[in-house]
């Protein structure tokens, strides 16, 4: 409750990985920590939104003032955020695992000498494009993230295509060094791309580009009031 540019709104956010089980023990993962999610979460929060983090499983602790659904494969993602819409905004910053296992094994697999298991690989649903491609209840902002090293803002401007949503938040990785935009650090350099054209921030802690991303949304926000 009160003021802040984002009150009165409602905001998903999605953030780490997801693991995909191969049997009751393991599973596929990938080096997501939830710290930009997180932080975008609670930025929009700290502006007044109503916010829902949809996390995968990670280190870090829930951000205060955000309701957090707990889940661990790409189609429990899936599930939770359809079932937290309508939402004015949703951010897709979760690193969904592409594949999972069709066949995971029911009983932990053994070492049974007859050599290693294989197991066949099945697309996951692209969260992100579900949403974006809705033709009811569609949020009024969809944000997605794209990692890239090379042709940075080609390969966004195509994926926003693609994809259908109104802006992707373009992280780029080729300077990636300790702490530099790569998964598990603290800083991200980013650009903003969409139908308008393209933002370029400077690097930046990941609290800082939360920050500045739940500002961006508010005006964004703001400003489709009145189209
Ligand atoms: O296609 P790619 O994985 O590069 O796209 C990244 C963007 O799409 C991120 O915003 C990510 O959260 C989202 N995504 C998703 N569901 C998937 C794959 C990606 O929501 N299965």
């Amino acid at each position: 409750p009160g003021g802040g540019p984002l009150a009165g709104k409602r905001v998903l956010v999605t953030s780490g990985p997801t693991h995909e089980p191969l049997d009751p023990v393991r599973f596929i993962a990938n080096r997501s920590s939830g710290k930009q999610g997180h932080a975008i979460a609670r930025a929009a929060a700290d502006l007044g939104a109503d916010v829902t983090l949809v996390s995968g499983p990670v280190s870090i602790p829930d951000p205060p003032g955000v309701t957090v659904v707990h889940v661990e494969t790409a189609r429990e993602m899936l599930a939770a955020v359809e079932s937290h819409m309508p939402v004015d905004a949703a951010v897709f910053c979760a690193a969904v695992a592409d594949w999972r296992a069709a066949q995971p094994g029911e009983e932990k697999l053994k070492k049974d000498g007859s050599g290693a298991p294989s197991f066949s690989l099945v697309e996951n649903p692209d969260i992100l494009a579900t949403i974006a491609k809705r033709t009811e209840a569609r949020p009024t902002l969809v944000v997605g993230f794209a990692a890239e090293t090379e042709k940075v803002i080609e390969h966004a401007q195509s994926k926003l295509a693609r994809k259908g949503c109104d802006w992707i938040v373009a992280n780029d990785v080729s300077h990636a060094g300790p702490g530099v935009g790569v998964m598990g650090g603290d800083r991200n350099t980013v650009s903003i791309v969409s139908q308008a054209g393209v933002e370029n921030w400077p690097t930046m802690g990941k609290d800082a580009v939360a920050t500045r991303l739940a500002e961006r949304m508010a005006k964004q926000l703001k400003d489709t009031q009145w189209v």
